[in-house]
Order: C-alpha cells, then structure tokens, then sequence
C-alpha cells in the first residue's frame, strides 16, 4: 500500500541482537534445530518502543557530511546508532544513547519562521536540518551512501528466483528480499512513537503500539503501518494512596457506547493529525467501519497508516501471529511466497472488497502446518494449555490465553522441506471442501460451517465471527483454481525433473507468471476438475510403484 518503498542506509551500532531475534535470517531450519532464545512479543514491543523514544527523525534539505551532523548532534550526548534513507527527501534516523540527549536537542531547537506563512508551533522530534550558510555554487554535495532497501523489480526478483538451487532456496530468496529489515522496523516503530507524542497531548500516559504485519514476523517492504491507541495506562489507578473512606473520580464526559466513545477520540485525533502532524498528510476519519481508524500516509517514513483504538483483540491475533511465525522458520518463508503468489495472481488487494485478505491466508497456512504429519505448528488449544497464570487474558468475554514464553513450547519433530509444504498446501487447498467445512485453528482440524459464506475461517478468539466473511463465491472459485492449476504445475515439474538453475521460469517463479496458464508447461488451459483428478491419478501412481519398490 506504500507508494514509495524507502531506500535506506545502516550506519553504526545497530541493535543486532533485536535484529536476530526478531527477524530469523532467510537460512531455514526446522524449530528442533533452532535453539535461540526467543523473546516474548511483549518483550519485542517494549525494548522497541523505549529504543523509539531514544530517536529523532531528522529532514535534511541537502545531503550532509556525515562525520560533520554526528559531530553537531554528540553535543547533545552520545550517539547509539543512525541511518540515512530517502522518500520524498533525505532522512537520518539517529538513536541517542540517553532519552535525556534527545530533551537537550529539543531544547536547542528553533520553531521555523517562514516569511509569508504561519507556523503552527507545534514541538516533535521529527526535526528540519538547515545549513546557516547555504553551499557555495558550484561546491560539490558531500558523499552520502544510501544502501537500497527496495525490494527487487519483477523482472530482478525473477532473475533471482530462476538462479536459485532448488524450490527452498527460492522460498528464502523470496523471504530474504521481501522481509522487514532492521531499520525499517526501526522506523515503524519510530512512526508510532511520534504519533504517540500526538496522542499524548490529549491523553498523557497512552500508548500508541504497532500491530499488524508490522509486527507479527510477516511484514513484507512496504506493507502499511497499522496502530492501535491504547488508553488502558490513562485509567489505571495508583491504588496505594488511594486508602481511607473516600474515593476520588475524574469528571468526565460520557456517551452511549463504547463504539461512540471509540468514534470521538478518533474524530479527534484525525483532527489533531491534520493540522498540527508534521508530515501527516492526506487523512482521513473512517469512523462508521466495524472497527473505526483514521487513516493518513505518514510522508517522511512513506507508510501508509491506520490508526485505531479499542482494537486490543487485533492487538492480541498479532501477537499469536508473531509467536506461530518464530516458532519454526519454515513459517514465514511459506506465508511469504503464498502472499506474493496470492498478489502477483490478484486474489489479494489493497483495496477493501471481496478479496481473501493476507491476514486469511496467513491463517490458512497455520493450519495447513497444523494438519502436517508430524504437525509443524501446535494448535491454539495447546498454546492455551501450556500457559501460565501470568498469561491469562480475556477481553471482551473472549478467552485470549495462550503461552507467551516460545522457549517452552517444543519444537516440531517434522522436517519437510519448503518444497514439499508448497506443493501439499496447493493441493490441501486446492481440494478443501470449503462448501461444507469450517478452518479453525484453534483446534487445528476442519468442522462444519456454522453459516453459508462461501469461505468460513473462524476468528481464533472472537469464535463467532468469520475473518473471511468478505469473500465471495467467485474469489473462492478463483483461490481453488489458481491452487489446483499450481500445484499440477510443481507436480509436472517434479516428473519432468528440471535441472535447476534455468533461465526459463522453473518452479515459485512459474507458479507467479501472471497467469500460470501462459506457462510453457501448461501447453493448454485445462478445466480446474481436470486438474484435480489428473493430479490424483498422478499421486495414485506414485504411491502404487513405491509400494510395489
Ligand atoms: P498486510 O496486508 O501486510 O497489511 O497484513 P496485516 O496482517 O497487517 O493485515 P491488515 O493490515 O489488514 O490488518 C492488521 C491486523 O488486524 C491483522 O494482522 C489482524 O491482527 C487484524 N485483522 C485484520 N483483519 C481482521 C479480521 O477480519 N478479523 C480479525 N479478528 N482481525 C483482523
Ligand atoms: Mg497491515
């Protein structure tokens, strides 16, 4: 949904340890051989946000030496980390060491006075660097590196593909190039804390926290920023003084839901953002949708924003999310290359309508590896078994329990390769009986459709409700086609024997071809019923000459 991917450059500390563990590298083992200690998505969540608050966002109008903008900004105390990046302009994200450097440069810092226009002086640590005599004509700008962390063009990442070893090796070809890197991570999570800053104004101890693909270990380059407002801080009490037979209470204003209570702080806050938001452009209040948000392009960091409050079970699916996709590093390697797969074929979009979302596909692909034999992943019921005291929760009435602590779930006995797991999830899905069968990974196995939309995947926690709801039959109809059409073309592949690598598109490559039908091997378009029984007797086949071997 980012118009602009962001070309970035890492310079200096970078806080490797967060990255290593956030982000398992593109090399995949299975979970039993993957022994890391893993942190709590809370764990992530705080260390990132106190790191945000460490940071400033600094607008340079021309490119600056390097060593000279250090030099200025040390005096205000020691610096952890920078990188420099351009989208619409030239940006340093600089990380201090101390919370305390980033008040002293405030301190030092000036509200603009433009001739003709008024400045609304509102004080962010989103900065302006201005040169107080401005380069001789002619002086060369200095040298500044920028490392691009745009993702590859179609036509380089189809280079990539067809030069890799094998089917698994794409996979985490894919995952290495689309995946968030460390500074933008950074730089999402330093988004949310200047819009926290925002918030704050109004409601001074909220939190402003990411969720969505920004967090849960499926974020692709360019994917928006989602954020949720969270108020709970503003109502806690501190009860230790608060003894004897009085009982004190703010005055405040009440209205008739919690749906309008919702409604008005986002008015708010969408006014706030649009008026006095650096760099919050184009905003828009999408107050009547089942879940409320403003939505507003954040034009430094070039992410496209949705922010929303009351949300806390959005909050909580992000953070199974994050838990299932560190689990085992096949996880994310597979959701990677079916959400691209799912975007080249347009079965996804970005714009809302009937389409199966990637927050769907991700959770089928959950419980396709629930259905693995050994299972890759375990089901939500045994999450919610394992967990402690401490990881109790419910919102709303809705059990959200489930195991924090990774370290204590066990690792998966199963070792399937990438190639394997690609080609059964086409044909699994490709087969479903989605007429008649609900997903469910809470239990990790199939059960009856409660209702007759066409493709049912229970919410995990709000257990009533469907994630798909939206889609409709001919979605539906293309999803199975599309599985059907790929799998047969992995399963011709596989009889053919193709010697990696070739120029031609071979195995994930073929399969994102804009239309799978175009591909050499399909010579001509056959009926998706077809398919699926030419892809039965061809597996009845393979099973009845290894029975007789
Ligand atoms: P991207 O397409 O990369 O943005 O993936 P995403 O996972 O961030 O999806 P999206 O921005 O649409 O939604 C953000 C988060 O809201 C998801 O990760 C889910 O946690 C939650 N969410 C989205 N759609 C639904 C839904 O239909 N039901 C529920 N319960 N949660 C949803
Ligand atoms: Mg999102």
């Amino acid at each position: 949904r980012c118009p602009a991917f962001i070309r970035l450059r890492c310079a200096g500390t970078v806080a490797a340890d967060l990255r290593r563990e956030e982000q398992p590298s593109g090399s995949v083992e299975t979970g039993s051989k993957d022994k890391t200690p893993k942190k709590t998505f809370p764990e992530v969540q705080n260390e990132r946000r106190e790191q945000a608050q460490r940071t400033v966002l600094i607008h340079c109008q021309n490119k600056v030496s390097e060593r000279k903008f250090l030099k200025y900004l040390s005096q205000h105390g020691r610096i952890h980390s920078h990188f420099f990046y351009e989208s619409f302009g030239f940006y340093a994200v600089v990380e201090f060491c101390q919370k305390d450097s980033v008040d002293s440069l405030l301190k030092g810092t000036q509200t603009p006075a433009n001739g003709t226009e008024a400045a609304i002086p509102f004080r962010s640590r989103f900065l302006s660097l201005k040169l107080r005599s401005p380069p001789s004509q002619g002086s060369e700008q200095p040298q500044v590196l920028l490392n691009n962390q745009l993702p590859p063009s179609n036509r380089k990442l189809s280079e990539l593909l067809c030069a890799a070893k094998s089917i698994d090796d794409q996979l985490n070809t894919l995952l290495k190039e689309f995946q968030l890197t460390e500074e933008n991570t950074r730089l999402r999570y330093l988004t949310s804390s200047l819009i926290e800053d925002i918030a704050a104004a109004y409601f001074p101890d909220c939190r402003v926290k990411p969720f969505g693909s920004s967090v849960n270990t499926f974020g692709k380059l360019g994917c928006d920023l989602d954020m949720f407002l969270d108020l709970d801080e503003t109502k806690k009490l501190d009860i230790q003084k608060n003894k004897g037979n009085f009982l004190i209470e703010f005055q405040v204003k009440n209205v008739a839901s919690e749906r309008m209570a919702t409604q008005k702080i986002l008015s708010v806050l969408g006014e706030c953002l649009d008026h006095f938001g650096p760099g919050c452009v184009s905003v828009q209040k999408i107050l009547h949708a089942r879940c409320p948000l403003v939505r507003f392009s954040h034009q430094a960091s070039g992410f496209q924003c949705d922010l929303t409050t009351n949300n806390r079970i959005a909050m909580k699916s992000s953070e199974l999310l994050y838990i299932y996709g560190t689990l085992d590093a096949r996880v994310r390697a597979l959701v990677c290359s079916v959400r691209y797969w799912a975007r080249a074929h347009s079965l996804t979009s970005s714009i809302p309508g009937a389409w199966i979302t990637n927050f769907s596909l991700t959770v089928m692909v959950i419980f396709f590896l629930q259905r693995r034999s050994p299972p890759i992943l375990p089901t939500l019921d045994t999450l919610m078994t394992l967990a402690d005291e401490e990881d109790e929760c419910v919102i709303e009435g809705n059990n959200c329990t489930f195991i924090r602590d990774l370290n204590k779930i066990k690792p998966s006995e199963n070792t399937e390769s990438l190639e394997v797991l690609l080609k059964e999830f086409f044909e699994y899905f490709g087969n479903f009986a989605f007429s008649k069968n609900s997903i469910n990974i809470r239990q990790g196995r199939e059960q009856n459709k409660p209702d007759s939309s066409p493709l049912h995947i229970q919410n995990p926690f709000e257990t009533s409700l469907n994630i798909s709801k939206n889609v409709n039959q001919s979605q539906l109809q293309r999803f199975v086609e599309l599985a059907r059409e790929s799998a047969w073309v992995l399963q011709q592949e596989e009889a053919a024997a193709p010697c990696p690598p070739s120029k031609q598109p071979w195995g994930l490559a073929a399969l994102l071809l804009p239309s799978i039908a175009q591909n050499k091997k399909v010579q001509k378009k056959l009926p998706s019923e077809r398919i699926k029984s030419l892809l039965e007797s061809v597996k009845n086949n393979i099973a009845q000459s290894a029975t007789h071997t």
